[in-house]
């Protein structure tokens, strides 16, 4: 890959990566490009490193190279965050340059983390809210705490001179960027539309949980005169940067909901009686006219359910009881959602057993640890496989709560 200008003065630098779980436990079919920005004034600094994953610091210091920046060039390494994927080449970086001729600035609840994490001690400038960094040649850099997006050391650092925000997590994406468009302004409606599948599913997995601290961080934004977004992943909106940020908006507003009038069905199935069960339910969801997304699980990771429940205002859960207690596949995912802080969803849940229930008792003590208050219609379980009576029963309440969900989403 190679550098390419943002605009004038600043410069992306980018590694795609690919063959990884992100976090060790998202699969990202579609890769994730790290970014990392070069500032020029009369001095230089360094914006977000990246993650010392194989390959990827030496291929970032390649392009410092053909920017023709030396190392020992950068006067500044701004740490908006301190997750290892853009701090990580803290280490590569200090070892390389050999010396302590460049200053860290990072938020003072940051300092901490860079001993704990890399050893290093000196050389820290803490920062807060409001504080600014002149690098000379008019271009001043301003920071602006954004805690808790993703973690609660973050801030956000702003180009004056460019009004380019540099927000690191926030407004990023997953998905692999080509060097060649690595802009809004250089991609079409379709590889648009692509990013923002990429982005969705990057805020359901990563930003989910903090999304009350997003929207802050979205407010301080919108107080900014921001022409350009510069992600620590994903693209770089140079044309409409106001798409990635009520996009953002949007993701957010889905973890008290209402989100798309759309259900997600999630069912597991030990030996088919339950899953009999599911397409009753989706005929019923479909009679009203609802789109309807069924994964199974284990067979689809969490990843992938958890975008779909986030932008689903309905949710079914199809499980068995497994040794008195839920489906543990089902289990996981519905905790998982449940600490992504996915709330207020309309729901229903059936499944079958054999000599005994005790799936739906574990549900709700899922719901209820999570403080989920999802809405649930009456569960329905059947012993064994379910008779035709209750595959009707079954069809009844997918439209019951195809019909609660529209009346939500049009409230
Ligand atoms: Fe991209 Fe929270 O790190």
């Amino acid at each position: 890959m190679r550098t390419t200008q943002v605009t004038d003065g600043v410069f992306r630098l980018s590694a795609n990566v690919d063959n990884i779980l992100f976090e060790g436990m998202w699969p990202i079919p579609n890769g994730i490009a790290m970014n990392s920005y070069v500032v020029k004034g009369e001095k230089a600094a360094i914006i977000d490193g990246v993650c010392t994953w194989e390959g990827v610091p030496e291929e970032l210091f390649e392009q410092l190279d053909q920017m023709k920046v030396k190392l020992e060039d950068i006067d500044y390494v701004i740490i908006n965050h301190m997750e290892p994927d853009h701090s990580g080449w803290l280490e590569p970086f200090s070892a390389l340059r050999g010396d302590e001729n460049f200053e860290i600035l990072c938020t003072q609840r940051a300092v901490p983390l860079l001993e704990s994490f890399y050893g290093i001690t000196k050389n820290i400038r803490p920062v807060k809210s409001g504080d600014t960094l002149d690098l000379g040649d008019g271009r001043v850099l301003a920071f602006e705490e954004i805690p808790n997006v993703h973690w609660p050391e973050t801030m956000a650092t702003y180009d004056t001179k460019s009004k380019t925000l540099f927000p690191c997590d926030a407004f990023g994406s997953f998905g692999a960027v080509s060097d060649d468009a690595p802009y809004d302004d250089q991609l079409d409606e379709g590889q648009i539309d692509f990013f923002e599948r990429e982005a969705s599913r990057y805020f359901a997995d990563i930003v989910a949980a903090f999304s009350m601290p997003t929207k802050k961080a979205i407010d301080k934004v919108e107080s900014l005169p921001v022409d350009i977004i510069a992600p620590g992943h994903g693209i770089v909106w140079r044309k409409n940067p106001q798409k990635i940020v009520d996009d953002y908006k949007r993701y957010a507003s889905y973890s008290k909901g209402p989100a798309k009038p759309e259900v997600t069905v999630i069912w597991g199935s030990m030996y088919g009686n339950t899953e009999q069960g599911v397409q009753p339910v989706v005929e019923g969801l479909e009679s009203e006219g609802v789109k309807v997304h069924v994964h199974e699980v284990p067979e689809t990771d969490a990843g992938f359910v958890l975008q779909s429940v986030w932008e689903s205002s309905g949710v079914v859960l199809g499980m068995p009881t497994y040794e008195y207690k839920m489906f543990p596949a089902m289990a996981a995912v519905v905790d998982e959602i449940g600490k992504k802080k996915a709330f207020n969803r309309k729901a229903f849940s059936f499944g079958s057993y054999g000599w005994s229930g005790g799936a739906q008792k574990e549900l709700q003590e899922i719901v209820e640890r999570n403080k989920m208050k999802w809405d649930f219609l009456e569960p329905l379980e059947f012993m064994g496989k379910p008779t035709e009576d209750e595959k009707e029963l079954l069809k009844q309440r997918g439209k019951e709560l195809a019909v609660k969900v529209k009346e939500w989403c049009n409230a």
